[in-house]
C-alpha cells in the first residue's frame, strides 16, 4: 500500500505515492533521480545522505519519505545556479576540500547549515557540525578551512541561500553532485 505525498524539492513543487517504509534517501535517488545525495552506509554513519528538510540538516537515510510529505527539502543539486557554484562550493573547490567527492554533498549540506547558525564558526565548531559526516579521503584539514574561508565570504555579503552564485572556477567544476 502506497501512501500520496506532496512537497517541495529544491524548489519544484512534487507529489509522489511511496510505499510507508520507503527511506528519504531512497525516494530522491530513485524515484527523483537527484543521485547527488550519496549512500554510504545506510544506518546513520557516514552523513553522505545529508540534505535539508525545512533548513535543517537531515540524513536522509534516517528519514522516511512519508515524513517529508508537506515539507521542503534542498538537496545539493539544488544548491549551485546553473553552472555558477555555491559560496560553500566554491570555498570547497578553492581550498581543496575533496578529494574523491563521495562525501563532499553530504558535507556541504551540514556545513550550510552551520553557517545558517553562525557565520563566524571556530574550528572546534566546525569539526563537531561536521563530526556526523564521515571522508575517507581528505583527512578533514581541508575541509575545515574550506568552511572557514565560506563562513568568511558569507561575512563579506555571500547569500547561503540555494541557488546563491559565486563566480565559477576557471577549471572544470568539482564532483559535488556526482553520482
Ligand atoms: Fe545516511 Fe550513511 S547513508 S548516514
Ligand atoms: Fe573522498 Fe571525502 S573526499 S570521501
Amino acid at each position: 500500500m502506497s501512501e500520496h505525498i506532496a512537497f517541495v524539492v529544491n524548489g519544484e513543487r512534487r507529489e509522489a505515492d511511496v510505499e510507508p517504509r520507503r527511506l528519504l534517501v531512497e525516494m530522491l535517488r530513485e524515484d527523483l533521480g537527484l543521485t547527488g545525495t550519496h549512500v554510504g552506509c545506510d544506518t546513520s554513519q557516514c552523513g553522505a545522505c545529508t540534505v535539508h528538510v525545512d533548513s535543517a540538516a537531515v540524513k536522509s537515510c534516517t528519514m522516511l519519505a512519508v515524513q517529508a510529505d508537506g515539507t521542503s527539502i534542498t538537496t545539493i543539486e539544488g544548491m549551485a545556479a546553473g553552472e555558477a557554484l555555491h559560496p560553500l562550493q566554491t570555498a570547497f573547490w578553492e581550498k581543496h576540500g575533496l578529494q574523491c567527492g563521495f562525501c563532499t554533498p553530504g558535507m556541504i549540506m551540514a556545513a550550510a547549515d552551520l553557517l545558517g547558525r553562525t557565520a563566524d564558526p571556530t574550528d572546534d565548531e566546525i569539526r563537531h557540525a561536521i563530526q556526523g559526516n564521515i571522508c575517507r579521503c581528505t583527512g578533514y584539514q581541508n575541509i575545515v578551512i574550506a568552511i572557514r574561508a565560506a563562513g568568511a565570504a558569507v561575512r563579506a555579503g555571500a547569500s547561503l541561500a540555494p541557488g546563491s552564485a559565486t563566480a565559477a572556477p576557471a577549471t572544470a567544476a568539482p564532483a559535488t553532485a556526482a553520482n
